[in-house]
């Protein structure tokens, strides 16, 4: 299996990838790192060991970052993901710990001791990855890839040019998108297809287990708040895209591109502006999703929390 380690916000969407991380096969999960994103870190690492223990997923450290990003001030998103960041469902005390460590110093020991090169895949703003990458560069060879949510070819969410999880830390993405390791982005103009209709509901709600309720309930309030604010027919599940690419390298199409993130336009920062058409003549430095087979996808969702439950 593939050793990963996920850096997450959950976050409804980021819930999932913890789910399809943790059941599939392919993957073996040495952690979950939280960082402040949809919600402060506090929320966003409770909310992870509430979906560990929801799930029955036991022995995954949960390691919580950093609270806020490298520069400029702090965005959450409550109008999506609740006061909470995971609104919906009824969670009950948490029965996984949290790891005594932060989030930096849990990737330098586990990326230290792994005896392979372990793939990282962020989901949140990219605060701790960018934190981890200078203050340990000698452990960049540890580092097999990144595969991350974050970005559109098009545009953003956020603000019209700007998706969430970049904007959020422009400079941590920045860092990460110029350290020349081998990194996959799969942004908005991948997720935004990749829809949870009624009919994904309803797979979901029918396997008729706790866990499959907790799962049915986190996509309608997700639906709920994308329907009010984006005027969207279903919720874009963003974030499992990356494990799904992961275990199924075919499921999302890639293009090999030059990506560079904007940090000082005056409407424009934390827009990723990606080369497709190669007039820059930069170097691709990124692999940018392009499409997804959408049926494959919630399958592999679906038999996740079949195989948790
Ligand atoms: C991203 O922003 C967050 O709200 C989601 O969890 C996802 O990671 C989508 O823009
Ligand atoms: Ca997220």
């Amino acid at each position: 299996p593939i050793p990963v380690i996920l850096d997450c916000d959950p976050g409804h969407d980021d819930a999932f990838n913890i789910l399809l991380a943790a059941a599939h096969p392919a993957v073996e999960l040495l952690g979950i790192t939280t960082v402040a994103g949809n919600q402060t870190v506090e929320k966003t690492t409770l909310n992870a060991r509430r979906v560990c223990t929801a799930a029955g997923i036991g022995g995954v450290p949960i390691a919580a970052g950093m609270a806020g990003p490298l520069r400029g001030p702090r965005i959450t998103a409550p109008d999506i993901h609740g006061e909470s960041g995971l609104d919906g469902p009824g969670f009950g005390a948490p029965a996984v710990p949290v790891d005594g460590r932060d989030a930096v110093t849990f990737l330098r020991d586990t990326l230290r001791a792994h005896p392979v090169p372990v793939t990282l895949v962020p989901t949140g703003p990219l605060t701790n990855i960018a934190a981890f990458l200078l203050a340990h560069p000698e452990l960049a060879d540890r580092i097999e890839r990144i595969v991350l949510m974050g970005g559109s070819t098009g545009r953003g969410n956020r603000t019209p040019a700007a998706e969430f999880n970049i904007l959020a830390d422009p400079e941590a993405a920045d860092t990460v998108f110029r350290s020349g390791l081998h990194l996959t982005m799969i942004g908005l103009n991948v997720s935004h297809r990749a829809l949870a209709t009624p009919e994904v509901v309803a797979r979901v709600h029918v396997l008729g287990t706790p866990l499959a309720a907790v799962c049915a309930e986190l996509l309608t309030y997700f639906g709920d708040t994308y329907r009010e604010v984006f005027g969207f027919p279903a919720p874009p599940l963003h974030d499992p895209l990356t494990v799904a690419h992961l275990v199924a390298p075919d499921l999302v199409a890639l293009v090999h591109a030059p990506v560079a993130i904007e940090l000082t336009g005056t409407h424009t920062r934390g827009a990723t502006v990606v080369d497709l058409d190669g007039v820059t003549g930069a170097r691709p430095n990124a692999y940018v999703g392009v499409d997804v087979d959408v049926e494959a996808y919630w399958d592999l969702i679906v038999d996740a929390v079949r195989t948790l439950g």
